[in-house]
């Protein structure tokens, strides 16, 4: 009998990625084959988001459309998992009732079992108030986090370094949804990315809701972010590291330190902003003023050659005046941002900023802000990628681009995208390095000129899975 086959769609974030790997993961562990045919695979799975409120909106719109296969097919299973999951639960069955199985952001692993258990019993909900002791669930031990991952990207992986949030955040369901900060030990994280290097990865993103708190909950003494940094930066085999977010009131000196020192640590900086006004960030309760989070900004320029930053804002946060918004502005200005990721205010159920109803902003209000806040962005953003042309830049190429298979795509150090068109038509191998002279610069990405293949990547990397 052919193994059943699985599909996985992903809504959300790096940190939702990285749990579809590791759920195509134990998937593959237990028997089936990944495909990237949604309407032949045996079973589908949705890794939901709930950040903010077209997220579901969008998810529930896939899930509707697979009512009509589903009932086609009755062999097939669809599962939905993750944090809409973690929030809605039962509710999920109740606008889906083609949905078979229901698991949240603490069950991960039992997806295979809860899937089994779907075929011989019917439909199951499994959600779990919190995280099994250390997530531990069902692995032997094993901490979910740290187990085999199916990847999509060879050359290329992402780490968990710390499950969940200590903050308290007034917009954010993410607290509520993945449970308080968990670090994973600075031992078994170095030993993870060896491993990964040993099968040819170079490079290494580590993801975290909060990365520099990495360790609070390990030692009192002081987060051992900038020690974690400096340690897979030494691991041998890896020529890039990155990490996803941190947090500006906790980015200490120790940590641009780290950054600056350390060679394979990109000089990228993803720093969140939310807002630019004081009134703001202290209703949202994030701990630092527009003042601080721009000296710390300036110091990390200081030390750090050629930083690309990017940010998160949130337009129309409740009672954010014109004059708050205008404080934003003002940062985003200053700040002269490669990128930022703009958002509208979405009241997410359960969180303190939900409960302002009488402070909203008017939806009008908010298109108006979001748009003048975008070409404010883009000033910047265009600036500094013109900023680029002429220069050579190393790449770590990922492949051909998607909407011409001529194009080569890869990423320089500052994490931008560039494309590339090699003379001779052929394209190097995903996973190479590569020098590229960067010869225009568009919104989202740039042109560039291949100069030369500096390395190629070693054939230890099994070749991946589609996860997504
Ligand atoms: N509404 C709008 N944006 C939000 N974000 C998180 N929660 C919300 C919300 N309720 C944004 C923040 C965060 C990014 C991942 O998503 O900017 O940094
Ligand atoms: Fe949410 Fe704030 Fe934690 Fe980020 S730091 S996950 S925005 S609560």
């Amino acid at each position: 009998m052919a193994p059943r086959t699985f599909y996985i769609r992903t809504f959300g974030c790096q940190m939702n990625e990285h749990d579809s790997e590791r759920l195509a993961g134990s998937l593959v562990a237990d028997g089936l084959v990944a495909t990237d045919d949604m309407e032949t695979a045996d079973v589908v799975v949705f890794n939901t988001c709930c950040i903010r409120e077209n997220a579901d909106n969008k998810f529930y719109g896939h899930l509707g459309n697979l009512k009509t296969l589903r009932e086609s097919r009755p062999d097939m299973q669809i599962a939905v998992g993750g944090c809409l999951a973690q929030m809605d639960g039962e509710e999920i069955r109740r606008r889906a009732g083609h949905v078979d199985v229901v698991f949240g952001t603490h069950n991960l692993t039992r997806a295979p079992a809860l899937l089994r258990q779907a075929a011989a019993a019917g439909p199951v909900v499994e959600i779990l108030d919190e995280a099994l002791p250390d997530e531990q669930a069902a692995n032997g031990g094993q901490l979910v986090a740290a187990l085999a991952a199916e990847r999509d990207v060879p050359y290329s992986a992402w780490v968990n370094i710390q499950m969940g949030c200590d903050n308290s955040c007034a917009y954010c369901i993410v607290p509520a949804v993945r449970g308080g900060e968990v670090s994973r030990p600075m031992d078994e994280l170095v030993a993870e990315v060896g491993s990964l290097a040993g099968r040819g990865v170079t490079e290494v993103t580590l993801l975290g809701q909060n990365v520099n708190s990495y360790g609070r909950d390990i030692t009192r003494r002081r987060p051992l972010f900038a020690d974690l940094l400096r340690q897979v930066g030494a691991v041998e085999g890896i020529r890039r590291v990155r990490f996803t977010s941190p947090h500006p009131k906790d980015l200490r000196p120790e940590t641009i330190a780290a950054m600056a020192e350390t060679e394979a640590v990109c000089n990228h900086l993803h720093l969140p902003l939310q807002s630019g006004s004081d009134a703001v960030l202290s209703a949202m309760r994030r701990g630092y003023s527009a003042e601080r989070y721009l000296e710390r900004l300036a110091a990390a320029r200081a030390a750090i050659d050629d930083l690309a930053v990017t940010t998160d804002i949130i337009v129309g946060f409740p009672g954010e005046t014109d004059e708050d918004f205008e404080q934003t502005l003002a940062v985003a200005a200053e700040a002269a941002y490669d990128s930022a990721y703009t958002f509208i205010f979405s009241p997410r159920p359960g969180t303190r900023a939900a409960a302002m109803e009488d402070r909203f902003v008017d939806a009008e209000v908010i298109a108006e802000r979001f748009e003048r806040l975008r070409v404010v962005v883009e000033r910047t953003a265009d600036h500094r990628h013109r900023a680029r042309i002429g220069r050579v830049e190393e790449v770590m190429v990922e492949g051909p681009s998607k909407r011409d298979p001529a194009v080569a795509t890869g990423r320089t150090s500052q994490n931008k995208l560039v494309h590339f068109v090699p003379p001779d038509g052929r394209l190097p191998a995903p996973g190479s390095y590569a020098d590229v002279e960067v010869t225009g610069a568009a919104r989202h990405h740039l042109t560039g000129r291949l100069l030369a293949v500096t390395s190629r990547p070693s054939h230890r990397v099994r070749i991946p899975v589609t996860a997504r």
